[in-house]
């Protein structure tokens, strides 16, 4: 396993596995990997002969109050664990190199319309963050796929719109959500929660999966829905920043005969903020 730091190592490698004709994917990450982050990898495996892991925390997707300096920054033990399933080149960019006329004054990817709602209003400035830091590992790796975790439902939809708008030649693949036992998806800011809030948190793809059964099962009172699963996550002690049923294809609300729809919420647990969805495919 090559690790690079800086953009000639990882170009110089690039190059020599294209000359073999070699298929690269690549799985971007803001590193302090779990078995989520592995389990893209894995599928990374399965599209591609090269795989690359970028890890990278990314400073334009956080906004002043959010948790950039204290973001788990953990590259040795992300090393080791990236032996199995392996990952052939770790790239680990510092702040220059992605972005080497400073972040001020950097080339800013902004996708409308679909970043408007959701975690693009909770978080202002985030997605313009992920997409300019992604377009920029774009270019540099070049990958023939990369992998995004539907976790982040809203964050490869958007990936998707801007690869597909600027005609960016690379294949995009999502891959499912990795979870506890319990059902909670695993994520970097869970280790936030305080034990106490960590026995609630499972809640949240309960409440999720209740809303995925009765739709299921032919009932198409959105809104109904949606109130009454906020109702029952702030009676268990979550603070419900969004809960929603939206169309899969687009985030748009959905009519009644929309055969694929996606249960989305945001909620704050004490001092963690956790994202989940899941989709119904009718
Ligand atoms: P990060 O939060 O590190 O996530 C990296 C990738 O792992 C994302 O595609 C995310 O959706 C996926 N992921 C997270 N939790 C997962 C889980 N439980 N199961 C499966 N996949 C999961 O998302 C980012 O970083 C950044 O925004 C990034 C795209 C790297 C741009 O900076």
């Amino acid at each position: 396993m090559i690790l690079a730091n800086t953009r000639q190592e990882l170009l110089e490698q690039l190059a020599d596995w294209r000359q073999h004709d070699d298929r690269i994917a690549l799985v971007p990450t803001m590193g302090n990997l779990h078995a989520g982050h592995l389990s893209l990898v894995e599928l990374a495996r399965e599209h591609a002969e090269r795989v690359v892991v970028s890890i990278f925390v990314n400073p334009t997707q956080f906004s002043e109050d959010e948790d950039y300096a204290d973001y788990p920054r953990t590259l040795e033990r992300d090393t080791r664990r990236l032996k199995k399933p392996a990952a052939d080149l770790i790239f680990v960019p510092d702040v220059d190199t992605m972005y080497p006329f400073g972040v001020k004054d950097a080339t800013t990817v902004c996708v409308p319309r679909i970043t408007d709602n959701f975690c693009g209003a909770s978080r202002p400035g985030h997605f313009d963050g992920v997409t300019s830091v992604v377009a920029r590992l774009f270019a540099l790796v070049q990958p023939d796929v990369a992998i995004f975790g539907q976790k982040d439902y809203q964050q490869q939809l958007v990936i998707r719109h801007m690869s597909q708008d600027l005609n960016l030649p690379v294949k995009i693949i999502t891959g499912e959500t990795f979870r506890e036992k319990d059902g909670l998806a695993m994520s970097s800011r869970n280790q936030y929660l305080s034990e106490e809030d960590r026995a609630k948190a499972p809640a949240l793809f309960k409440v999720l999966s209740a809303v995925g059964t009765d739709l299921q099962s032919g009932r198409r009172n959105f809104e109904e829905l949606e109130a009454k699963s906020v109702a029952k996550l702030s009676d268990a002690g979550f603070a419900v920043d969004y809960f929603s049923i939206r169309r899969a294809l687009n985030l748009e609300i959905p009519d009644r005969d929309c055969d694929e729809l996606v249960v989305l919420a945001a909620v704050r647990l004490g001092r963690a903020r956790l994202i989940d969805n899941i989709v119904i495919t009718i």
